[in-house]
């Protein structure tokens, strides 16, 4: 990519600069098509390791590999010019130590071309993400509901409703903005804890299932999509319906070729005659 191209992109110092101020709208990304798609509309696509579970169709975000994060950035940063790219640390390959933070966070920055990468974790990581800022290393934070943590914490349901656990979700707000991180979600928590965090900290708070008190929002792209007929979580918003879009296209599509009205005459190759 030239200078000049990649120089359009969202940095993350503009997206630092957005505290307080017009609302940052962030959706996730995992494949080239859909990136393209995207990329105009939004200020940041996070290549999430929501993967596991959206593409891969596993039942939680553990069992994705370092090497498929940077395949899916890669593909990501290729299709797009205008949005800034965060890539998702998987599970396991920045916990043990800020080494190991270091070494899985440049291998996706080399290898993907992305902007910054997103860790979960709180108190218990602020070393870490900190080890990673001081190096060059942009780290966008994820506390509340932290779904590589679902085998600790029990589950998927929101957090920070006792004041225990509210205590907590908050000094981790404080830890990894004090770190040096330029955004963090708060995903999953009741609206007066994501308020309370927003005013605390002096960087953009990103919010999926964290109220409109967040200073920007971020939705999994095929949940807004609607391409799953099944369930949707209490945060999302449906945009579309494309569950029913796509078996619908499928379900005529295999009419008209049993049918034999498809391939028609306009999608064949004819030789002229001589
Ligand atoms: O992996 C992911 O998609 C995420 C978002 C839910 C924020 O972390």
């Amino acid at each position: 990519m030239s200078v000049e191209a990649k120089t359009r992109r969202v940095s993350v110092t503009q997206v630092a600069a957005r505290k307080s101020g017009e609302k940052l709208v962030c959706l996730t990304a995992y494949t080239a098509p859909v990136a393209r798609l995207l990329d105009e509309a939004v200020d940041l696509l996070l290549v999430g390791d929501s993967l596991a579970m959206v593409i891969y169709g596993q039942d939680s975000t553990l069992g994705v590999s370092l090497d498929t994060m940077i395949a899916h950035g890669a593909a990501v940063v290729r299709a797009t010019r205008h949005a800034l790219i965060v890539v998702d640390l998987p599970f396991g390959s920045y916990q043990a130590s800020p080494a190991d933070a270091f070494h899985a966070a440049a291998r996706v920055l080399r290898e993907t071309g992305c902007g910054a990468v997103k860790l979960e974790g709180g108190e218990e990581m602020a070393e870490t993400a900190h080890f990673l800022v001081r190096r060059g290393i942009p780290v966008m934070g994820h506390t509340g509901l932290m779904p590589q943590a679902v085998n600790a914490l029990g589950g998927y349901r929101s957090r920070g409703h006792a004041a225990e656990e509210r205590d907590r979700i908050m000094r981790d707000s404080i830890a990894i903005a004090e770190a040096g991180a330029f955004s963090l979600v708060v995903e999953g928590v009741a609206e007066s804890l994501a308020r309370d965090i927003t005013a605390k900290i002096a960087i953009p708070t990103i919010g999926i299932g964290g109220s409109p008190a967040c200073d920007g929002q971020i939705l999994v792209t095929d949940d807004m999509l609607g391409v799953f007929g099944d369930f949707t979580p209490k945060f999302v918003r449906r945009y579309r319906e494309l569950a029913g879009e796509i078996g619908a296209a499928a379900r005529e599509y295999a009419d008209d070729v049993r049918a034999g009205r498809f391939p028609a005459p306009e999608h064949t190759y004819t030789r002229s005659p001589r």
